[in-house]
């Protein structure tokens, strides 16, 4: 091989390693669009700020938590995650629900991660949390606390029943 034949060879080789690179940056790039649509993605929102000390006091939105109907099929729910239970402990509602959840702790932080769904949230003494979600498909949901709270973390289980 001469030398012009051999440079071409190299340049042909750098120019195929260079397009899969640019290639690879496209589908990272598709990847991550698509991920910022909505995929996976759920920011809770802090709906506003509440006094953890009274959350559980008479007048309080959470002095009785609970799920109510809000509309045509769709439901708010009051959640109370505390040391070391959900508040209600069970939730019913029928399938295809849209579910608006208001969240909040009296005592310390806790998490609101509802499994198989998107739904997760930090649940912050003082904040009140906002998300929602339509259950499409019945069945039981388990409610999970994920950030650990102090001994009895591991039992604080609630449930989301979807009825068909
Ligand atoms: Cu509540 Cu961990």
């Amino acid at each position: 091989m001469n030398n012009e034949k051999l440079i071409h060879a190299i340049e042909r080789y750098e120019r195929s390693w260079l397009l899969f690179a640019l290639v690879m940056i496209v589908v990272f790039l598709i990847f991550i669009g698509y991920t910022l649509t909505g995929f996976a993605f759920y920011v809770p929102s802090a709906a506003e700020r509440i006094d953890p000390t009274t959350v559980r006091n008479e007048g309080s939105l959470f002095a009785n938590p609970r799920v109510e109907k809000t509309g045509d099929n769709v439901y708010t729910a009051y959640v109370l995650a505390q040391a070391f239970t959900f508040l209600p402990g069970e939730i019913r509602v029928p399938k295809g629900a849209k579910v608006v959840f208001y969240v909040t702790s009296p005592d310390v932080q806790h998490g609101f991660h509802i499994r198989g769904t998107n739904v997760n949230v930090q649940v912050i003494p003082g904040e009140v949390g906002k998300v929602e979600h339509t259950f499409d498909e019945p069945g039981e949901y388990l409610v999970i606390c994920n950030e650990y709270c102090g001994l009895g973390h591991q039992d604080m289980i609630g449930k989301i029943i979807v009825e068909d």
